[in-house]
């Protein structure tokens, strides 16, 4: 698939086929998250690989009930090493790289998933604590997005998006 067809025609997938994700694709995914750009290739991310049917129904009710968790065959919960990062970096590293470096891991993956033929959705809305007690997270090591991951059940359209002229700003916002 071409990058740039993948990065258009990708979609936010909420409906998910009752069909197994194969192991390999599942460490390909994870293979491109590996690769993502990171704040002094600290590479300040973990990921949690959720198959178990009651931990993901546990994930999903500390997402706001959001059941099409549940309903994927995998979800991975990716996880800011806050630590990693502040231990070089300070407060900077702690707050803003370790959380950038897990972003862009994020974003390999679903770019990933889509080219293997999955479909996935950033879920950022989630009780951290609950996530955290959930899967044993320690301290120092933050969930930022619960990703599931599965063969789609449905085609949604494109979201709009905003114009490159109202975003984009030259020499100066
Ligand atoms: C940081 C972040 C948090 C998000 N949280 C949720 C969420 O909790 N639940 C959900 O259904 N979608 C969530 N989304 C997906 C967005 O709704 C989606 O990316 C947006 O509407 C654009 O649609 P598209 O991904 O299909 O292009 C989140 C996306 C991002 C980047």
């Amino acid at each position: 698939m071409e990058l740039f067809e993948a990065i258009k025609n990708r979609r936010s997938i909420r409906a998910f086929k009752d069909k197994p994700v194969p192991e390999e694709k599942l460490m390909k995914i994870l293979e491109a998250a590996r690769w993502a750009p990171s704040a002094g290739n600290l590479q300040a991310w973990e990921f949690i690989v959720v198959k178990e049917q009651k931990l993901k129904e546990q994930v999903a009710t500390a997402a706001l009930s959001q059941w099409f968790i549940a309903e994927a065959p995998v979800a991975v919960v990716v996880c800011a090493n806050q630590n990693r990062s502040a231990r070089r970096y300070g407060e900077r590293g702690r707050e803003l790289y370790s959380i950038q470096d897990a972003t862009l891991a994020t974003q390999n993956m679903i770019l990933a998933a889509h080219a293997e033929g999955l479909s996935s959705c950033i879920v950022g809305a989630f009780y951290e604590e609950e996530v955290r007690r959930v899967l044993k997270i320690p301290e120092g090591v933050r969930p930022i997005a619960i990703i599931p991951i599965g063969y789609p059940g449905e085609r949604p359209e494109a979201p709009e998006r905003y114009e490159l002229s109202k975003v984009v700003h030259r020499n100066g916002y």
